[in-house]
């Protein structure tokens, strides 16, 4: 009895504590409002604004910057955390390449059948096909002394993203004929190359059997179909257009191939654009899961699919609260961990998503949100490099963009500070992206690699080869040379190379 009349009493205490506690922090917000000594925010009238004005600390802009500073500590990776991602990565990689372990594995590993690089002397006419983002394209490519390229873009129009299978086939069918019409190429039976660039099976050169969707698709009644089998059905249903198609590959792999056609120290396709993926040639021997035949070359390209690291938890560690946010609220929630780490499609929302607590807790924008900022998705990724394009303290581009998202009256401290966010999150992706290719290097073990890199994030972040590069250089064994490259149109140029080398062995 005693007991609980203690405790009783001892929580009314608390209420009180509380109470008195509560009052104490409204008196001071309403001193704080009179006396108008809110100095760090004094030109942040947001009157776009039609949130709500979070309570607003009173500190210097040094406070703030400290504050900010703080908070986006969680994203900063050291390097025996990068460490430890490398040597995880590795035993994944491990487990995705062995027979046994691979149906339980994250990174699947898929052998491409690719077995040789070109050599710099295919030629010929080809059409190719790309499709792995928003938007499709066609392709004519004429592979000589030099590669030309003709191509026309198509949308792929949301609803056809995530709508049926045959929808999303007859679509790209419909754009191939088009093409073809166009071009006046209806006489001619041109080899084709598909580059499909979502997670494989491949059966062998021509067939791949969609594993899962990713990057925003999520079309009926593909996953676990052939997708070249699925491509020809939809060319039948029109019966306008004859094509032969010589190879289904991801675009790491074209991307790969297309740097290899000239450059004979490539082993390694990696994008950072919408998604991230690498691939790299591999010896025979240690791709225990490879069922094809055992003749030279005894290598063959392994697209890994490392965007799906970390979906068995083993990344948990270096994940934080914004990391959680956009899984849970992504088409896809547990997949692709990594990939929502590092690329384009998420990374936008990322820096958005500090943005908000920042906002929150009063230390951005005098503590005033705005409608746009508000919504999922309207911090582009594009925004971050335009961020970090502007100048050392110059915030041109950085003001440009807050315009653009409704607020008006950032002051400088606000825009560094943004610019801190943004530095964080792109910083993040390019040293997670950097160990994972330092993983690929350390294996291919040889003295000099040249990594063809291809994807939006990469070509357009004006720090992220350098990020990639001086973070690759701490992580890979000692003495080793590496350069990332980037490479001219993987997905087109790559196609038609596959091809090219598949018909080349055919014919041996
Ligand atoms: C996603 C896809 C992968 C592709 C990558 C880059 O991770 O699953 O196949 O290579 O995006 O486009």
């Amino acid at each position: 009895m005693e007991i609980v009349a203690a405790a009783d009493s001892d929580e009314r205490g608390l209420k009180l504590l509380k109470v008195i506690g509560q009052l104490q922090r409204l008196f001071s917000f309403i001193h704080s409002l009179t006396c108008h000594r809110i100095k760090a925010f004094s030109s942040t009238d947001n009157s776009s604004s039609s949130s709500d004005t979070k309570q607003v600390p009173d500190m210097s802009h040094e406070d703030l910057t400290n504050k900010v500073k703080d908070i986006c500590e969680e994203l900063i990776l050291s390097h025996e955390s990068l460490r430890e991602v490398c040597d995880i990565l590795e035993e994944e990689l491990n487990k995705g390449l062995g027979r046994d372990s691979n149906p339980e594995a994250a990174i699947k590993c898929f052998p491409t059948y690719v077995r040789e690089l070109p050599n710099g002397k295919e030629k010929g006419r080809f059409l190719a096909l790309d499709l792995g983002g928003t938007n499709f394209r066609v392709l004519l490519i004429q592979l000589g002394e030099k590669c030309s390229m003709d191509s026309r873009i198509y949308a792929v129009p949301q609803p056809i993203m995530v709508g049926s299978g045959d929808g999303l086939f007859d679509h790209i069918a419909e754009c191939l004929s088009s093409f073809i019409k166009e071009r006046e190429l209806g006489d001619e039976l041109l080899p084709l190359g598909f580059t499909f660039s979502f997670p494989c099976k491949q059966e062998g050169l021509t067939k791949a059997r969609l594993a899962r969707w990713t990057k925003g698709f999520k079309c009926a009644g593909v996953e676990g179909r052939d997708v070249v089998e699925l491509l020809k059905q939809a060319i039948a249903r029109r019966g306008d257009v004859r094509i032969k198609i010589c190879a289904v590959l991801n675009d790491t792999t074209g991307t790969l191939m297309s740097c290899a056609w000239k450059n004979h120290n490539c082993r390694i396709g990696l994008i950072v654009g919408t998604g991230t993926n690498a691939c790299y040639m591999e010896k025979l021997e240690r791709v225990e899961l490879w069922d094809g035949d055992q003749d030279m070359p005894k290598q063959v390209i392994i697209n890994t699919e490392w965007g799906a690291f970390g979906d068995n938890g083993c990344l948990d560690f270096i994940r934080t609260e914004y990391d959680n946010n956009i899984d849970r609220e992504s088409i896809n929630p547990g997949r692709q961990l990594y990939e929502k780490m590092i690329s384009g499609m998420y990374m936008g929302e990322i820096a958005r998503q500090v943005i908000i607590r920042l906002v929150s807790e009063g230390l951005l924008f005098g503590g005033k949100s705005s409608e746009i900022l508000e919504e999922k998705g309207s911090f582009f990724t594009k925004y971050i490099s335009e961020i970090e394009s502007d100048k050392n303290g110059d915030f041109n581009n950085c003001r440009t963009v807050l315009e653009e998202l409704g607020l008006n009256n950032a002051t400088d401290t606000d825009c560094a500070n943004v610019r801190h966010v943004c530095e964080c999150v792109s910083r993040r992706a390019a040293y997670l992206a950097a160990a994972g290719v330092s993983v690929l290097l350390n294996r291919i073990d040889e003295e000099s690699v040249t990594v063809a890199v291809d994807g939006s994030v990469y070509r357009f972040h004006p720090h992220f080869h350098n990020l990639m590069t001086e973070q690759i250089s701490h992580l890979i064994k000692p003495g080793m040379k590496f350069d990332l490259m980037l490479s001219e149109d993987g997905s087109g140029r790559g196609a038609a190379l596959v091809a090219a080398v598949a018909s080349r062995s055919e014919s041996r």
